[in-house]
């Protein structure tokens, strides 16, 4: 047999922390979170104060360049944004060859790397007016490949980018307009939309970030790191847990409803089943997102003519589980992703595209993080060590002998 405790003995100074629990990669003035107090700012700014006053690009911009910017200087990078939000044409083309029912994130992933094609004047990361318009031109490109892998999905004709419109509007657009029919934008829809993109807009090192800090610190370009981060985004674990969320609700409807046999179920742990949505690897009192998203679900749901029945589900599941020592002793809340589900479904969103609109909000602290990581002096290439616990050596066996 192996003995681990002997092979750990042999490896120098290794310190072996699967999944990362408590080790820093790095360091970072831009987010900061106390995980046990449920405090989250971009910037030194409390995400509430920023949620309620600021707007996703100011946002944006805030986590990119460290400060809130002036009238003058959001006015700049909103223009520059709206300005590049045009695909080119062959890029646009790439659709073409996708099949019609692929995850719009496999799809997203795809044409960001390909991003990296089209604009090779602006892929040296040392350069800092190429980092700059590569920023631009992903904040302004991503929205655009995101609504044409719906359009695709659907099988409706891809719209143009309207540059007059605003960030959130010109996407709801491009998502759900129909070409030569007006689209109505409807004004609360784009304001609970920039905000929840607002709260997802950075958390420092999660899954995702540090996939682009470590892919960008072999010095590959921003494009090539963001792709990989919409990859990390992906997973169930991480961003794919809205779409979880409500495929879990969905399920226990369609089971009758029975939301205390869903929960003894995940309390037995049959078949691995997690209620999704819930626990957080650094949060362990309260997700202040998660807070700000259940007041504004109880807005845009409480406005439709037949609330969403799962809104009520969801709030059954949360109420049980908070009152359950299994959850409760485990420190397991709701995370952001508990009530964005129902939000973007009743915006009319299919449940394959809530990742996306992770990923869009998601896109000004991949970048911001990659710009640090970048001007860091002390940055390394990312390059983990491990614990070998195979074979020690042995000799080669004819195949006839095996
Ligand atoms: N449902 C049931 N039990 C859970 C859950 C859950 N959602 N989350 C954790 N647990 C239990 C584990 O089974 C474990 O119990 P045990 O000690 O009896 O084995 C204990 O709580 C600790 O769980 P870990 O998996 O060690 O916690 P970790 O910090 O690694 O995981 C994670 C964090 C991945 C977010 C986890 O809570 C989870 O899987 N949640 C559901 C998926 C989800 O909502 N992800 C979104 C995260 S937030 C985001 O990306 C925006």
């Amino acid at each position: 047999g192996l003995e681990i405790s002997k092979l750990l003995k042999e490896t120098e100074q290794v310190t072996l922390d699967t999944g990362f629990v408590n080790t820093a990669s790095c360091v970072s003035s831009i987010t900061y979170i106390d995980g046990d107090q449920g405090i989250l700012r971009y910037r030194g700014y409390p995400i509430e104060q920023l949620a309620e006053r600021s707007s996703f690009l100011e946002t944006s911009y805030l986590l990119i360049h460290g400060e809130l910017p002036t009238s003058q200087q959001l006015a700049e990078f909103t223009d520059r944004i709206q300005h590049h939000t045009l695909l080119h044409e062959e890029l646009r083309r790439f659709f073409d060859g996708f099949p019609r029912d692929a995850h719009p994130m496999a799809v997203l992933s795809s044409a960001v790397s390909a991003l990296s094609t089209f604009y090779q004047d602006s892929l040296n990361p040392f350069d800092d007016e190429q980092v700059e318009i590569s920023t631009i031109r992903l904040m302004a490109k991503v929205p655009t490949i995101a609504s044409y892998a719906y359009k695709k999905a659907i099988g409706q004709p891809m719209l143009y980018p309207d540059n007059s419109l605003g960030y959130v509007e010109n996407f709801l657009r491009m998502t759900f307009g129909v070409p030569a029919t007006p689209y109505e934008i409807d004004p609360v829809v784009v304001k609970v939309l920039d905000m929840l993109l607002l709260l997802h807009a950075d958390h420092e090192q999660n899954c995702s970030t540090s996939t682009v800090r470590l892919v960008g610190s072999s010095q590959a370009n921003l494009f090539a790191s963001v792709s990989a981060g919409v990859n990390a985004l992906f997973g169930p674990l991480h961003g794919g847990a809205n779409q979880a969320v409500l495929e879990m609700l969905q399920h226990i409807q369609s089971d009758g409803g029975d939301v205390s046999a869903f929960v003894r179920k995940v309390k037995n742990k049959e078949d691995g089943v997690r209620l999704m949505g819930f626990g957080h690897r650094v949060y362990k009192n309260y997700d202040p997102r998660a807070a700000l998203v259940k007041k504004a679900a109880q807005d845009v749901l409480g406005r439709m003519a037949k609330p969403d029945p799962l809104l009520d589900l969801a709030m059954e599941l949360e109420e049980i589980a908070l009152a359950d020592d299994f959850f409760v002793s485990r420190k397991l809340y709701p995370n952001v992703d508990f009530y964005t589900g129902l939000i973007y479904k009743a915006m009319g969103f299919p449940t394959t595209m809530f990742t996306v609109l992770f990923a869009l909000g998601r896109l000004p602290g991949w970048i911001a993080q990659w710009r640090e990581m970048i001007k860091d002096p002390d940055t390394k290439i990312g390059r983990p060590r491990q614990v070998y616990i195979g074979y020690g050596q042995r000799d080669y066996a004819p195949i006839a002998g095996r």
